[in-house]
């Protein structure tokens, strides 16, 4: 068969295989270990646009101006979410194999990299960007782009004014329709005092919920009414009133078939933003392992720098704080029969 698939060929290996030229050895100083760094930081990029062609599926569904959550589309993006997170998890135990590296081994070739560094993985920023890191609420804003390519720069400029993962997780919490549709509530048995112009769920919601607080989380209460109720924007608020409720719902009622593939959607993107922070939080820890408090070779400030980052690059933060206005479960408003309806298994229609 002359024209038959061939492993190495269908893979590209002679290029693949190819591309580990050490810096080392074209200095003539041995550093053994610099294959493993090569090595290493090529299966994150390999991963890293995985990453990317996940992502880039899952919003080409989710921007589509209704997600049919009646269709494989929404446990499409689940599967994919899911496949994400397995991704960054091993993209996380990479970091022990990294660690196999001691400080002096790595100093036998540290030098020889300067400037470069993983400042320069611009498919890095894409994916902070595509899942909606704002240059506006970056750490270290004058490194961000600075040590990039113009067509990497452009790349990561466009994705910053498209529209992001988490916007379309905001319209497609927006779009929930179960509150806007009255007939869902005809038979609501109110707990609370109702109030004019408001949901009779959500003052129930909120009662209960400023009843549940200990005094010394009172203010709680003003936080519950900005997160759910003030509608004026706030500095790196992503999330509207609207579709914070939405979100709230759907972790609350979760056990209902309609809000299963909903819920773990939210719980997929809380654990993207855990897995990021934890790979962060072991690369600064090796970093301080391995240069201790010496600048990068990208020319930061080193762990500081790594730190900052950690603490102000998570991007579903607003998801997780939600977990503050959590109640007990025998403490929910029971559902009216039309709303248990809606939320169940559709069923067949009477012949
Ligand atoms: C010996 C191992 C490593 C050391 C000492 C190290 C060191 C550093 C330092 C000091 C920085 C801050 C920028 C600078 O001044 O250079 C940095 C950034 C970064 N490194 Fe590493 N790194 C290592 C391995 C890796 C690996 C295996 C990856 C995988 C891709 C990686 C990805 C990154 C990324 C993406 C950034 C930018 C982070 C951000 O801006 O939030 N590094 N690294």
């Amino acid at each position: 068969m002359a024209n038959s698939m061939h492993y190495g060929d269908y893979l590209q290996l002679d290029k693949i295989l190819q591309a580990q030229t050490m810096e080392s050895d074209k200095q003539n100083k041995s550093a053994h270990d610099e294959m493993l760094f090569i090595i290493i930081h090529q299966a994150y990029e390999l991963w890293f646009k995985q990453l990317l062609h996940e992502a880039d599926s899952i919003m080409a569904i989710m921007k589509k101006p209704a997600v049919n959550d009646n269709s494989p589309e929404l446990q499409t993006v689940v599967h994919r979410l899911a496949r994400m997170t397995s991704i960054l998890k091993l993209l996380v135990h990479q970091i022990d194999i990294m660690e196999t590296m001691t400080p002096m081994d790595f100093l036998d070739f540290r030098d020889m990299l300067r400037p470069a560094s993983g400042f320069q993985s611009w498919q890095f920023k894409l994916l902070e960007a595509k899942l909606g890191l704002k240059y506006a609420h970056r750490h270290g804003q004058e490194y961000y782009i600075s040590q990039l390519r113009q067509p990497q720069i452009d790349a990561i400029q466009l994705a910053e004014k498209e529209v992001s993962l988490v916007e379309l997780l905001n319209q497609w919490l927006e779009r929930m329709p179960f509150f806007d549709e009255k007939e869902n509530w005809k038979n609501y048995k109110t707990v609370t005092s109702p109030e004019k112009n408001k949901h009779p769920f959500w003052v129930d919601y909120r009662n209960i919920y400023i009843q549940s607080l200990a005094d010394p989380e009172k203010n709680n209460q003003q936080f519950y009414d900005e997160v759910f109720e003030t509608e004026t924007s706030s500095e790196g608020r992503q999330l509207s009133p609207k579709a914070n409720r939405a979100a709230l719902f759907i972790m609350l009622y979760r056990g209902y078939p309609m809000l299963q593939l909903p819920f773990q959607i939210l719980n997929y993107l809380l654990e993207i933003d855990e897995q990021l922070s934890t790979w962060r939080y072991r690369h600064m820890s090796m970093v301080h392992r391995m240069i201790g408090t010496r600048i990068g070779t990208g020319g930061s400030s080193g762990r500081d720098y790594l730190r900052g980052a950690l603490e102000k690059h998570s991007i579903f933060s607003e998801i997780a704080r939600l977990t503050s206005f959590l109640i007990e479960r025998r403490r929910l408003p029971q559902l009216s029969p039309e709303m248990e309806r809606r939320l169940g298994f559709v069923s067949p229609p009477t012949p």
